[in-house]
């Protein structure tokens, strides 16, 4: 960037002023717009200000911008002697060993912080209001799970009942273990949350370093009081792993007003209301699979739309998509400031792959090129698949979608291992020629099975002739 030669940095920073402190140093303070331009006021922390016209603007601010930290729901939690603090601030284990700690809510953070706090911790409590289905990262035969779930071939599956998928998935999901009997089923279906995906989790319950507690009811100053009754003393630290909430205070009130995680925007990138799309949220969806190509695609979407390439459906057509997007998710997903801005990862990434003009044209390549076709359909989603045609449009997309799979392997490839191949077969080579030497003396002893089932001896003889090292008696 050109801006660090441009503007006037703290003294602290003036030497070679680097990517990372640039970073630091802009915050966007304040979007204004300015008849149909966006006008940008910065400001950083040592109040140093500059305002700068541009066309248009992308927000990549996340939606991890504030801490949610519900004390509210937690009587007493003013009486608490021990530490508490939300899990944004959680750094490492290493200062709470040996100490009782309690952490509430089981989204991913929760989980991750009891794991790595149990290997540090006398003993971890994990308090859940509700309960979570836990998924695995590791899939079967040790594949990533992604790798596995995210396929075109199995969107077939939204065509069975919800009732029918909720349950064989719980079913997969109890095999690895019983989530009853572990303290964690919830009363909704597996579908109906956002995924908990923890490895470790059921390996710490079953250790008991990890014990999974109801919701808290109170605090009384150094012991928390759970709603099944049991009270647990002498706890050092409470976690709240009690998620997050966004908002933009940097726009005005109406751009984007955001209440209780609920946002109302265009495929979750567009104010409805603005009379000029220059402006353009990147990042602000939960996708069931990674976020960072789905950013990448509403990126190319914002781009284009920038540019004037793509045009905007009308204020009434927006309402509409948004309104039965939220529709959609008050159906599948327990209500929950949680469950705001869920997408399914293919779905919605050929939904944004529409508006770009660079979705896999796969029943062509089904007639010019069937092996690269069949992998797009039975193979990982991975976002080479949108880079065959349109703008952005990427050579080396075929070969990179044929090796995939090497980059999975690759990478796990640390060990030369053994192969024992070659020993399994020699057996079994043996075994194939003992049983069809065994049946070949039957067939041409035919004529005298009769004798030889009076005399068996002879039948053995008779079968040593024939077969090698396993029926002979050494
Ligand atoms: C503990 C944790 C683990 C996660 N692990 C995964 C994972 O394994 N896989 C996955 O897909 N997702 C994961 N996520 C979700 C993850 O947050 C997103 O995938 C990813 O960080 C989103 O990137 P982003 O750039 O959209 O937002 P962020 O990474 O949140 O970046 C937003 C940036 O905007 C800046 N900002 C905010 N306000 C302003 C302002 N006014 N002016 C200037 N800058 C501002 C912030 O400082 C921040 O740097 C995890 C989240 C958490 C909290
Ligand atoms: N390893 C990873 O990939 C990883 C790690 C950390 C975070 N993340 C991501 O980061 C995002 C945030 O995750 P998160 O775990 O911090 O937050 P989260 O998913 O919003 O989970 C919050 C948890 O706190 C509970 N909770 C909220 N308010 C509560 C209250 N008043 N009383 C009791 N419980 C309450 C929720 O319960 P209810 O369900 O009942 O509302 C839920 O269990 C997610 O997208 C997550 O996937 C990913």
């Amino acid at each position: 960037s050109n801006l660090t030669h441009e503007i006037h940095f703290p003294a602290e920073f003036s030497s070679n002023p680097n990517q990372t402190h640039l970073s630091m140093l802009i915050n966007v303070f304040r979007i204004i717009r300015k008849s149909q331009v966006a006008e940008f006021d910065q400001v950083d922390v040592w109040s140093w200000r500059e305002k700068q016209v541009f066309d248009a603007v992308m927000v990549c601010t996340g939606h991890h911008c504030h801490p949610h930290l519900p004390l509210q729901d937690f009587p007493g939690i003013n009486t608490f002697k021990g530490k508490f603090f939300h899990s944004r601030d959680y750094k490492n284990s290493e200062e709470w060993r040996g100490k009782r700690v309690v952490v509430i809510g089981i989204g991913n953070s929760g989980g991750d912080i009891a794991v790595e706090l149990s290997r540090m911790a006398k003993q971890v409590y994990l308090s859940t209001r509700r309960g979570s289905w836990i998924l695995n990262r590791v899939g079967d035969k040790g594949v990533p799970f992604d790798m596995i779930f995210n396929k075109r071939a199995l969107l077939f599956l939204r065509l069975l009942s919800v009732g029918f998928l909720n349950k064989w998935r719980e079913k997969q999901l109890n095999k690895r273990f019983n989530h009853k009997l572990y303290g964690l089923q919830p009363a909704h279906r597996v579908f109906s949350q956002h995924p908990t995906v923890n490895d470790d989790l059921p390996n710490r319950i079953l250790s008991g370093t990890v014990s999974v507690k109801p919701n808290v009811e109170e605090f009384r100053w150094s012991s928390v009081v759970f709603e099944d009754g049991t009270v647990e003393d002498d706890i050092d630290l409470v976690v709240f792993a009690t998620g997050y909430t966004f908002s933009f205070p940097f726009l005005s009130s109406h751009a984007i007003p955001a209440s209780k995680n609920k946002v109302s925007l265009y495929k979750y990138v567009y104010p409805p209301g603005l009379e000029h799309p220059t402006l353009a949220v990147i990042g602000l969806i939960q996708p069931l699979g990674a976020i960072m190509p789905i950013s990448e695609m509403q990126a190319r979407w914002a781009a284009r739309v920038f540019k004037g390439l793509c045009k905007l459906p009308p204020m009434s057509a927006m309402m509409k998509d948004i309104k039965a997007k939220e529709e959609a998710m008050a159906t599948r997903y327990v209500a929950a400031q949680r469950h705001t801005i869920q997408v399914d990862y293919i779905p919605y990434m050929d939904e944004l792959a529409k508006q770009v003009g660079v979705c896999p044209p796969i029943l062509k390549l089904l007639l010019t090129d069937p092996r690269l076709a069949l992998n797009i359909i039975f193979g990982p989603c991975t976002p080479y698949q949108f880079r065959f045609h349109g703008p952005g449009r990427w050579d080396g997309a075929r070969q990179a979608i044929l090796t995939q799979w090497d980059r999975v392997d690759e990478p796990l490839k640390t060990r030369c291992t053994p192969e024992p191949q070659s020993q399994r077969s020699s057996h079994s080579l043996i075994f194939s020629v003992s049983v069809a030497a065994l049946l070949s003396a039957l067939y041409y002893s035919r004529a005298s099975l009769h004798a030889l089932i009076a005399d068996p001896s002879s039948l053995l003889d008779k079968i040593r002739a024939f077969v090698p090292l396993p029926l002979t008696t050494q």
